[in-house]
């Protein structure tokens, strides 16, 4: 059975006790902390930013993958390197030729992922996917949690799989929208590694421990 990387979206913890939110996290199981950031332009959402990114950090040693839903990523960059990031996403939409952008993310040091939204078309990945340690399909349209799942993006990750797979490369495949233990399967079949998980992993009744399990056996 492939192991399966679980990403909770900070975007769903409660943000008066953000600190105990990343304790449960991690003592839940959790693998890596998805960290969405939301410009108001790009998307019509404000989130957050570095600052509160550099906080996390100081409270977790999991890896903090941040997603830039931004209009200009090429500027945030340093940013959230400094604040302590993993790695950082940036939008297709938002850059007209990512590899550049991509290896400067590497050239800090950090995981470099490419993200696409759910009516972007995959051309010319097929040439920058080796630039990249991560392609995040987004299976909602991007800019707010508690969407719902759109089947219709399970094809395209069937295309970057087989990409990957045909270039012989390690990248990992996020999903990121309404995953929970009813879609995990289908995503996870048609090839995803990493699961951003939200209003499922934050609402579930019986806590989060509860959700990471169930997604873990849904797969
Ligand atoms: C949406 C964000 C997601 C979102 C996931 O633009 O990128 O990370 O918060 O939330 P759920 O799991 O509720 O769809
Ligand atoms: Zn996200």
């Amino acid at each position: 059975m492939k192991s399966i990387t679980i990403a909770p979206s900070i975007l769903c913890a409660d943000f008066r006790r953000l600190q105990q939110e990343v304790e449960q996290l991690t003592a839940a199981g959790a693998d890596w902390l998805h960290f969405d950031t939301m410009d108001g332009h790009f998307v019509d959402n404000i989130s957050f930013g570095p600052l509160v990114l550099q906080a996390l950090r100081q409270d977790t040693e999991l890896s903090l993958d941040a997603h830039l839903m931004v209009s200009n990523p090429a500027e945030h960059i340093s940013r959230f390197a400094e604040a302590g990031a993993d790695a950082i996403i940036i939008h297709r939409e938002t850059v007209t030729g990512p590899a550049a952008l991509l290896n400067r993310i590497r050239g800090l040091g950090l995981q470099a992922g490419l993200a696409f939204n759910p009516a972007t078309s995959l051309e010319g990945l097929e040439v920058v996917i080796e630039h990249a340690d991560l392609i995040l399909v987004m299976t909602v349209e991007v800019g707010a949690a508690g969407q719902e799942f759109m089947p219709t993006t399970l094809p395209r990750i069937e295309q970057v799989r087989a990409m990957i797979d045909r270039q012989g490369l390690d990248t990992l495949i996020a999903v990121d929208g309404g995953i929970d233990e009813t879609t995990a399967p289908h995503v996870v079949a048609a090839g995803a590694d990493v699961l951003v998980c939200g209003s499922y992993l934050f609402g579930h009744p019986e806590g989060c421990e509860a959700a990471i399990a169930a997604l873990r056996n849904a797969v």
